[in-house]
């Protein structure tokens, strides 16, 4: 009998199986399987859920890749789902920073609050896998409701907003692992998490300080985010440590010699940072090590011997330093490192990021600004002395509105004040409101009551606050008060010529308010400037951020400066008279969310010579004008360069320098060419494109005034040259080589 009952069992397991699994396996409780429906509605009905039913046991699913659910007493221990949605990363609607769900996200509806709610009542999940599933929306603190949580896993999600500190008690926690997400903000403090192996926070926006982490780890991965620190010495505890991957950050100071040596170390990748210095030469290297990056640095010197020497295990890949070992070839000269150190700035930076607010964009509001309360008394002297001599423009500002390259018309001689309907459809053609005189109320209304809050600004002049319009748009209010004693309304009339600075690739003035009151015996005025507001940073900073700078190849850099160079034909020869002395930086050009090049802190040099100095129409005037335009030009040429070799410029001696080295490219080969260009636009241009783009920058740049062209004739090639790059992206050249 019990022979049999044996035979029984051996000879039909399957059938056993298939008759009685229902009743007798392991199964989910219910409540757990309710959630799981839950979850597949929630996350969308994604592939990998589908085809489930009321009879699914949901602890004997066939295996697959994108689904995993493993069960121990009748509880889910482990769910992992993979979806196939993209992730930021591959997004390029994200290259702007922004988020926005769309298809690649989940709709709407999705809270990822709701789905974290219904998720935690799994509360004996151990592993916990949710990837490319397009969530969305900021990790919810109660994600610390998994108790017994050793695997995170919610890599290549829409998952924004700052870590919570909560995940801090998840105290099992073994691998956390939130890659490809759009975390940013500093890390929590997660030194607690005591077992915790593996940690990879790579891709997101994080920063700027260096995590503070447990010694257990094996594996830490903090590629291609905003950290910007020293590489701390608590690095030096890390007995486990094998893989360290901070590359593509901004990570400054010298390389520890202890890294190379840390006992377990075998995956060093330190590339794309601003690390410096040189390492000493008789540093010990770990023998397992089997990687080390290093390249894309500011290092000078030799390569440490035990590098340099290269066991038969071990790549070394150190190019793109200031390096004296192995092929120049691949190195910068000595002082790229030496200047690009000195630049580096202190950490503070990150700070005014989170602000989102340039300091570049304050100071350059607060100068043009002030350029302008300075110039009002001279100014209603202009007007009145010109009244008489208005002139039709209506072409200048069509050209400048369809923003196609002109020929520079008669010499711009007077203004006009009164072209308020021009100015709206000039207006309408940008996306901006039509420029308008607010009320007190209205700005009241606008700044939240001039709310300390939105205060971003202060100078001796006066504030910059941050307001919001009736449609929500975001502005910058500058607040003046003159204590001269002018007439309101011709500070009426010379806020209306301000109001013809309109230009797509100008920040722009929307609209002002001036309140007039009686101050001690003094009839004074306050001015309330409201000006566009310019998200994304400035030209500068794309190129002094490696990530930034891999966003701007070279089709985006020839748009970014074609929107420059019409600026600055809108501001040479659009208004009358014209304006020059631009003081033309890469910090001075802003970016949109769509990367549309906007000048800020331009000037209003007619109006701003004291009140001794020529009036216009004498000589005089006229030749501090020519080199005022001709110094446009070679800033310009400056940004050109800049944007041509991918290196921030901070003397003459640097401008000298990159010429040379272009001018020697054109004249010995295109290869010479090529390797004086920034390597992050490497594949994207087509050769004739940069040459001729080269060829102009050099021209902007010539010592002699007269020799360099005017902002027609680089329109004109800059037009030239991103044709034919277009021709050439077209035939697909773009796709291959990149
Ligand atoms: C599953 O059961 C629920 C209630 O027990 C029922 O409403 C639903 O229609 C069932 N679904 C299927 C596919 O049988
Ligand atoms: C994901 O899978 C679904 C269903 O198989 C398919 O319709 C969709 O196109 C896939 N999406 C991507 C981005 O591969
Ligand atoms: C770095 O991350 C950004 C988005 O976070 C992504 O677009 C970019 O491709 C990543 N760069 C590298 C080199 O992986
Ligand atoms: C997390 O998910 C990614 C993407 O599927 C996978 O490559 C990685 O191995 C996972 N890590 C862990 C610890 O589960
Ligand atoms: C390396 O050399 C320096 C002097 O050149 C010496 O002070 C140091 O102790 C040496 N370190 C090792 C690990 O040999
Ligand atoms: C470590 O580096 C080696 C050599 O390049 C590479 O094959 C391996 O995949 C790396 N390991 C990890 C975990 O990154
Ligand atoms: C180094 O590589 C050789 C083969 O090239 C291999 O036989 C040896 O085991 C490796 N040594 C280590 C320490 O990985």
């Amino acid at each position: 009998m019990e022979n049999l009952w044996v035979s029984f069992h051996f000879l039909f397991p399957v059938l056993i199986l298939a008759v009685l699994a229902p009743f007798s396996m392991a199964q989910l409780i219910p409540s757990e399987t309710r959630v799981l429906f839950q979850v597949q509605e929630l996350l969308e009905y994604p592939a990998a859920l589908q085809g489930w039913t009321n009879w699914t046991n949901f602890c004997y699913l066939p295996p697959s890749p994108s689904l995993r659910v493993v069960c121990s007493n009748n509880r889910a221990t482990e769910l992992t789902i993979v979806g196939n949605k993209s992730s930021p990363s591959h997004s390029p609607i994200l290259a702007s920073g922004k988020f926005k769900v769309s298809q690649q996200t989940l709709s709407e509806r999705f809270s990822i609050d709701s789905f974290f709610t219904v998720l935690t009542k799994l509360s004996n999940l151990q592993v916990l896998s949710l990837v490319s599933l397009g969530l969305w929306g900021p990790l919810p603190s109660k994600i610390n409701r998994f108790r017994s949580l050793e695997v995170l896993n919610v890599s290549s999600n829409f998952i924004y907003g700052q870590l919570p500190s909560s995940i801090a008690s998840l105290k099992n926690l073994r691998s956390l692992v939130l890659a490809d997400n759009l975390f940013s903000g500093s890390v929590p403090d997660v030194k607690s998490l005591v077992v915790l192996q593996e940690l990879n926070l790579g891709d997101n926006h994080l920063g700027p300080g260096f995590p503070s982490l447990s010694n257990s780890l094996v594996s830490i991965k903090l590629r291609n985010n905003s950290f910007r620190s020293q590489i701390p010495s608590k690095v030096r505890n890390f007995a486990q440590l094998r893989q360290f991957d901070i590359s593509s950050n901004e990570f400054l100071g010298p390389i520890p010699s202890f890294l190379f040596s840390l006992p377990s170390i075998q995956n060093l990748s330190l590339a794309k940072n601003q690390l410096r210095e040189t390492l000493p030469i008789n540093i010990s290297c770990n023998d397992e090590l089997k990687l080390v990056d290093i390249s894309h640095n500011l290092l000078t010197g030799k390569l440490p011997s035990c590098l340099a020497s290269k066991p038969s295990n071990l790549t070394v890949l150190y190019s793109w330093n200031c390096l004296s070992s192995g092929n120049s070839k691949y190195q910068h000269p000595y002082r790229f490192c030496h200047k690009e150190a000195l630049a580096v700035k202190p950490p503070i930076k990150s700070k005014k990021r989170a602000s989102s607010i340039k300091l570049g964009l304050i100071l350059a509001i607060i100068g043009g600004v002030v350029a302008i309360a300075g110039i009002l008394g001279l100014l209603i002297l202009v007007i009145v002395r010109r009244t008489g001599e208005r002139r039709d423009k209506d072409n200048k500002f069509d050209r400048s509105v369809v923003d196609k390259t002109s020929i520079r018309s008669s010499p711009r001689s007077n203004v006009d004040a009164r072209r308020l309907p021009q100015t709206m459809r000039l207006a309408a053609a940008l996306g901006l409101p039509p420029y308008r005189v607010f009320t007190l109320e209205e700005m009241e209304d606008l700044t939240n009551n001039f709310d300390p809050s939105n205060l971003i600004g202060e100078g001796s002049q006066g504030q910059l606050y941050k307001g919001w319009l009736r449609d929500g748009s975001v502005v910058l209010v500058k607040c003046l008060k003159l204590n001269q004693k002018l007439l309101t309304q011709s500070l009426a009339q010379h806020m209306e010529v301000l109001s013809q600075m309109r230009h797509r690739h100008l920040v722009s003035i929307l609209g002002h308010c001036i309140v007039s009151y009686q101050d001690h015996s003094n009839a004074a005025s306050s001015v309330f400037i409201v000006l566009e507001y310019v998200p994304n940073g400035s030209l500068g900073d794309y190129l002094s951020d490696w990530r930034k700078k891999e966003m701007l190849k070279w089709p985006q850099r020839m748009a970014i400066t074609i929107g420059v160079a019409r600026g600055v034909q809108f501001l040479h020869t659009g208004t009358a008279p014209g304006v020059f002395g631009n003081n033309l930086k890469i910090d001075n050009v802003l970016l949109d969310d769509s990367l549309t090049a906007k000048i800020s802190n331009y000037n209003f040099l007619p109006f701003k010579v004291g009140s001794d100095s020529p009036r216009p129409g004498q000589d005089n005037h006229i030749s501090s004008t020519e080199t005022a335009e001709k110094e446009d030009i070679y800033q310009l040429g400056v940004i050109l360069l800049e944007v041509i070799t991918g290196k921030r410029i901070t003397s003459a001696i640097e401008v000298t320098d990159l010429k040379h080295q272009l001018e020697d490219g054109l004249t010995e080969s295109a290869s010479k060419l090529r390797a004086a260009t920034d390597p992050s636009i490497q594949g994207s241009f087509a050769y004739q494109s940069l040459k001729t783009t080269v060829e102009i920058t050099l021209n902007c740049l010539c010592k002699d005034l007269c020799k360099r062209p005017s902002i027609e004739d680089v329109l004109w090639n800059l037009q030239y040259s991103i044709q034919v790059q277009e021709g050439w992206t077209s035939s697909g050249n773009l796709s291959t080589q990149m």
